[in-house]
Formats: structure tokens, C-alpha cells, sequence
């Protein structure tokens, strides 16, 4: 049996919710569906104002704009993390300041945010990495110290919680991925959410091509012009229906999804152990939502050869990220490998395995077994 590294979940309605949406005749954007996904987010997670967007790197794009970025800002991000991120604050003309990472749990190191701040800074876009929220007590207290933004980049964090309040809640803006990566998926699709609400109006100007169609659908203009910058920051509803569907089913997927943390726990943290590999360190104040699960082995070599093991046997982990800093693009904003040193040296030895919720009901045993098999080989034990 093949064990992917990820794979699409259905949770059984996403066929009649698509149908229902395609006889509607009403397809595209902020439409019925749209507005039921709205109204179960902002009931269940007490979300400020909700956009769905194409995708999570629409919501951050979006965001970039909202939070009015221009030539010359400078927006303090993790370089361990994907290009949209940094992207979201290349496209508006200002400059990503990349953050190095606490090994614990590869989310931005908030020791050293305050050393970045210039008088520049205007954001600060933390990720959410393997769903584990980061540190947003420490975060919002800078940024509000220094008068900054906050987005978090939550596209790996929907339905997990900090100090009993979901991500999403704790920023001026959070974007969500429901890529068919993550634990909810409908293919493409995001969401901004939008806590302050001085921002709200101005944000349904930028979703709607930087018009106020807004206003006229609420009856408060005859007709709409353009009146602001943006985009076609819009979800179709028919992939809006997928979502519901799925949204539906998150208790659900996240008690699947636990099995199989669980399993990884327990096969691997007697290697942590012995001190040959580490873990996530999950804080205690956080209720996870299982998107992923990482390893950081103790050497490349073994990085390599884990993965390389894995594959003989039919198996994909994945090796992740590749630091933005040290990048193609990360080299053009001038920056050498060894200055975000930690995220440099970790992304040689990391390792997401394989995390999809079919897995926990197919397949677990056999993913578990085959890495049993190599890590003895890797270890000797
Ligand atoms: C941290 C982070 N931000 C943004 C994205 C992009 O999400 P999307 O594919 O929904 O644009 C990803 C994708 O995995 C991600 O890991």
C-alpha cells in the first residue's frame, strides 16, 4: 500500500451541497454558500469579519493591502516558511525581514522580534507552523508597544486554539489555506478574517476589485464605481459548497487526525528519547488541530537517508520547506544563509511525515510499521 503525504478528505456532502450550489445558478462569489460558511465560522470561532478568498495567499495579498503597505515598509516574517507569505509583502513594494525559528516548534522566534523593528516596520506576519499556534500573547504585546500590525499566517491553524481561543481571533487579520493540503479543503481556497472593524468595509472594496458593490448589495447605493485599489479576491460558491461541507465535519476530522499524532508520538519519542531526533513541543496552553507532524533527525545524512528508507518502502514523507532567507529570491533582498543561522541549519534535518485524515482509518499501521523498520535500520534500535 502507498502512503502519500497527503491526501484529500471527503466528508460525505461535498457532492450534494456542489450539486445544490450548481442548480442555484448563482456561481460566483459571496453568494448562499458563501454566506453559510460566514455565518458557521463566525458563530463557532467567534471570527471578527470573514472574506473567503481564492486561496490563503489571496487573503495575505489582500491583507498587504488592507494593512495599506507601500515602497520602503518593511514587514518582520519567519523565513521558514512558503513564498506566499513573503510574496504578499513583495507585491505591495515593501521589504520581508526574515525572523529566525524556536526548534520547539518551528514557529517564529519571539525572542528576537524587537531586535528586527526599525522605525520602517508596519506588519508583523507570524505562521502558524504544523497548526501550532505561535506565540500571539507576546506578539500582540509588541506590536502594540511599537504601533504594528499583526497577520498571522493561520494556513496551516484552522480549528486549533491558544489559551481557549481559536486562531483567527488573536491578530488584526488572520489568513486560513483550505488548500487540498489541509485538514479542510474544497482545492483552492482561503479565507481573511478581519478582527478590527475599522478594517471591514474597506476590505470588501478590495475583495470586490476596489469597488463598493458591497454597499449596493446592502442597499446603500443605487449603483458601484471604483473606489479603491484591488482584486478579484473572491471564493466561487460552488467551491464555497465544498467548504461548507467540510466545515461541517471539523469535530469530526480533528478527532481522526489526533489518531494519528498519537501514533507518531508514540513510535518516535523513545528515538527523542535517546536524544537522536527532536519533536514538536506542543505548549500546554494550545489545543492542536493534527495538520501535521515534524522530526528533526540528528544529522543530513540521516534526514536523507530517512527519507530515502521511507521511499523504498512506499512511503513519502516530505522534506518541507526550503528557507525563504537563502533562497533565490530571499538572495535578491541581499541575505547570506548564515543570517537566520537556526531555520539554515534545521531545514537540512527536518522531516513532515505523511498526515491526511483517510490515513487514521487506512493505512496507519502500514505507515507506522514501514518506519519502525527504519529507523531501526537508521539507529540500530
Ligand atoms: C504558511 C503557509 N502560508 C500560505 C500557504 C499558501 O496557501 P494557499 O495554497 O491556500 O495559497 C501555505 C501553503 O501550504 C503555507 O504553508
Amino acid at each position: 500500500m502507498t502512503i502519500p503525504f497527503n491526501k484529500p478528505y471527503l466528508s460525505g456532502r461535498e457532492e450534494e451541497y456542489l450539486r445544490d450550489a450548481l442548480q442555484s445558478r448563482a456561481h460566483c462569489g459571496n453568494r448562499t454558500y458563501t454566506e453559510k460558511c460566514i455565518r458557521l465560522m463566525k458563530e463557532k470561532y467567534g471570527f471578527g469579519e470573514v472574506f473567503l478568498t481564492p486561496s490563503c495567499t489571496a487573503a495575505m495579498e489582500m491583507g498587504a493591502m488592507l494593512a495599506d503597505l507601500s515602497p520602503g515598509d518593511e514587514v518582520i516574517l519567519p523565513s521558514w516558511t512558503f513564498s506566499s507569505t513573503a510574496n504578499a509583502v513583495v507585491l505591495r513594494g515593501a521589504k520581508p525581514v526574515f525572523c529566525d525559528v524556536d526548534p520547539k516548534t518551528m514557529n517564529i522566534d519571539v525572542t528576537l522580534i524587537e531586535g528586527l523593528i526599525t522605525e520602517r516596520t508596519r506588519l508583523i506576519m507570524p505562521i502558524d507552523y504544523m497548526g501550532i499556534p505561535c506565540d500571539m500573547d507576546v506578539i500582540s504585546a509588541i506590536a502594540q508597544r511599537h504601533n504594528l500590525m499583526v497577520l498571522e499566517d493561520a494556513a496551516q491553524s484552522f480549528h486549533s486554539y491558544l489559551n481557549g481561543n481559536p486562531c483567527g481571533t488573536h491578530a488584526t487579520m488572520a489568513a486560513f489555506s483550505f488548500h487540498e493540503s489541509k485538514n479542510l479543503s474544497c482545492g483552492e481556497g482561503g479565507a481573511l478574517i478581519v478582527n478590527d472593524p475599522a478594517l471591514v468595509e474597506r476590505a470588501a472594496f478590495l475583495q470586490e476589485k476596489g469597488t463598493d458593490r458591497s454597499l449596493v448589495i446592502k442597499g446603500l447605493r443605487a449603483k458601484y464605481g471604483w473606489v479603491d485599489i484591488g482584486s478579484s479576491f473572491l471564493l466561487a460558491d460552488l467551491l464555497a459548497a465544498v467548504l461548507f461541507a467540510q466545515l461541517e465535519a471539523v469535530d469530526e476530522i480533528v478527532t481522526l487526525r489526533s489518531r494519528i499524532t498519537a501514533g507518531y508520538y508514540d513510535l518516535y519519542q523513545p528515538y527523542a528519547d535517546k536524544g537522536y531526533l527532536a519533536l514538536p513541543i506542543i505548549p500546554e496552553n494550545v489545543l492542536l488541530n493534527h495538520h501535521a507532524y515534524f522530526v528533526i533527525f540528528d544529522t543530513d545524512e540521516n534526514q536523507q537517508r530517512f527519507l530515502k528508507l521511507c521511499r523504498d518502502r512506499d512511503v513519502y514523507p516530505f522534506r518541507g520547506y526550503l528557507p525563504l532567507h537563502s533562497s533565490v529570491m530571499g538572495r535578491k533582498f541581499g541575505y547570506q544563509p548564515e543570517e537566520v543561522p537556526m531555520t539554515e541549519a534545521l531545514s537540512e534535518r527536518i522531516v513532515r511525515l505523511p498526515f491526511y485524515t483517510d490515513l487514521a482509518n487506512e493505512g496507519l499501521e502500514i505507515c507506522l510499521e514501514a518506519m519502525r523498520a527504519v529507523l531501526q535500520e537508521l539507529y540500530g534500535c
